[in-house]
């Protein structure tokens, strides 16, 4: 579950499928263990909003 997606990391499409899935377990758990009120959602923006992700245009310059 966990493993597709991590292999799934860059197709998009792909991984948020697995995630949704996974995230559907999570869940899926926490309401049968009596803790619906932990809920794992999609995240809807990166989790560090002031850092730039993209590779260098040149790397192998320095
Ligand atoms: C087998 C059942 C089960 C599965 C599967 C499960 N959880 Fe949980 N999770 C629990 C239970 C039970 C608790 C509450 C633990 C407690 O009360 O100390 C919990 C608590 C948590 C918490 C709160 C932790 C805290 O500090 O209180 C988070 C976050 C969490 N789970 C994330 C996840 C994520 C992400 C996944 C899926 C990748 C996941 N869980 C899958 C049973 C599960």
């Amino acid at each position: 579950m966990l493993r597709a997606v991590y292999t799934h990391y860059k197709d998009w499409n792909a991984f948020q499928s697995a995630y949704t899935e996974a995230a559907g377990v999570c869940n899926g758990c926490h309401e049968e263990t009596a803790r619906p009120f932990i809920v794992i959602t999609v995240p809807a923006a990166p989790p560090v909003p002031n850092q730039q992700w993209e590779p260098p245009a040149n790397p192998s310059k320095k």
